[in-house]
This record gives structure tokens, C-alpha cells and sequence, in this order.
């Protein structure tokens, strides 16, 4: 028998701050993502998938404003989050694929799907066992796209912000290639590469299962 750890658990107080984000919507919540904000971050992001429709899983989707323009482009999207008033209204967004799980244990069966997105939510949880669940659920010429904040910014309180020399090594020790990763510039109307990460407001990432993708 595998010698299996126990998954980490989320916690209780993100759970509660995104039910009430679900519910009551970002404004006064303290907290914000420039997914959401930037609609030119969302097209930087969906241009980075190829043409050809992909499987898609989306982990902690919120309310899903970038599966929204993926499913648009022909993708099929899965969302997954903790909270289910972000699920909500991510359902209301068009997402009718949404489930309720953890990023740390994900109630989908190995090589389910072609990429996985991790988009500002690793702050939240346990990079090992959350990179290890997005390895086991990819199929072996899958691919992980994140983002999370870069340097210059002030996450939320309960955001944990990962520096990328701790985030490659994790990506690393979950059988992960570092293919790209990207300091962006983001406004509202655009994304662009910042010319230094202290320029930047978004860390990009694009990991491989293995070579040939
Ligand atoms: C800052 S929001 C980002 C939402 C969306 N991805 C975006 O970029 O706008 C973080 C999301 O991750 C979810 N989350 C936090 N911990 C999680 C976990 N352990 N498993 C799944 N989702 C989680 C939260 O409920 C919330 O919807």
C-alpha cells in the first residue's frame, strides 16, 4: 500500500472571506484580482492556449470571468473552488461545470484533463500537494498555467505570496518543467511584459508535464 500522506485542509477563514466575496461581490471585500479587473490580462492569458479545443480545469475558479472567455473560445472548462457562493456565481457566469473540492485533493480521476490553471489562488494553499494534485490529474503532455502577484504588490492579508525561486523548486519536485515564466505590466485595457519584476504587478507561469507539449 502507497504510503499517503493526509491532505492539508483549506482553511476555514479563506472559505469564509470568498462565501462572502460569492455572495456579496468584490467591492468592500478588501480583496480583488486583476483576472477579474483586467479584461486585457484575461485575453493575455487565453492567448497562450492553442487554437484547438482543449480540457480545462480551473482551480479555485471564483467566478469564473477567464473560464468565461476560455469556454467562449472553444474550450471545455471545469471549475473547482472551496467556496460555493463563488461556484454560484461563476454558474450564473455560464460555468456549468463547477465542483465543489480542494485545490489539496481533487475529486477527479488521474489524467482528466489537458491543462490546469492555478490563476491567484496558490497563496491559498499547499504549493506541494496542490502541484501535486494538478501532476495527477493532467494527462502526461498536460500543461499548468499560473499566476499569482509579483513583488512590487500588496497581496491580502491571507494571501501567502510565493517568490518564484520557492515556486520552481515545488514545480519541480512535483515532476513539473518550468517552460516560461513572465513579469506582466497589467492595466484594466492591457498586458504587457514588464521590462523588470519591479515594474510588474503579475508573475506568469507556465509548467510542463513533460517535453512534448
Ligand atoms: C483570489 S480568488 C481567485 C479567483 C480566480 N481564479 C481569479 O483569478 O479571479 C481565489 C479563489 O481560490 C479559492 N480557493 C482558496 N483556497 C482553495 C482551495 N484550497 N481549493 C480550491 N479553491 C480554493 C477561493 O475560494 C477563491 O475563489
Amino acid at each position: 500500500m502507497k504510503n499517503r500522506k493526509k491532505p492539508t485542509k483549506p482553511k476555514r477563514a479563506t472559505r469564509t472571506l470568498f462565501d462572502r466575496v460569492g455572495a456579496q461581490g468584490w467591492r468592500d471585500s478588501g480583496h480583488f484580482t486583476f483576472t477579474v479587473v483586467s479584461g486585457a490580462l484575461r485575453g493575455w492569458i487565453a492567448d497562450r492556449f492553442p487554437r484547438a479545443p482543449r480540457k480545462v480545469l480551473s482551480v479555485g475558479c471564483g467566478g469564473g470571468e477567464l473560464e468565461r472567455r476560455l469556454a467562449d473560445a472553444g474550450h471545455r472548462v471545469v471549475g473547482v473552488d472551496v467556496s460555493l457562493a463563488m461556484l454560484k456565481s461563476a454558474h450564473r457566469r455560464g460555468m456549468t461545470a463547477a465542483v465543489l473540492g480542494d485545490a489539496m485533493n481533487l475529486p477527479f480521476p488521474k489524467a482528466s484533463f489537458d491543462c490546469v490553471l492555478l490563476c491567484e489562488t496558490i497563496g491559498y494553499v499547499d504549493l506541494a500537494r496542490a502541484f501535486g494534485e494538478a501532476n495527477r490529474v493532467l494527462n502526461k503532455r498536460g500543461r499548468l498555467l499560473i499566476t499569482t502577484y509579483a513583488p512590487a504588490v500588496a497581496a491580502h492579508v491571507r494571501y501567502r505570496k510565493y517568490a518564484l525561486d520557492e515556486i520552481v523548486p515545488s514545480l519541480t519536485g512535483a515532476h513539473f518543467r518550468v517552460a516560461e515564466t513572465r513579469f506582466l505590466r497589467v492595466n484594466r485595457n492591457t498586458a504587457t511584459v514588464a521590462p523588470r519584476p519591479e515594474d510588474a504587478k503579475v508573475l506568469f507561469i507556465d509548467a510542463r508535464k513533460d517535453a512534448g507539449c
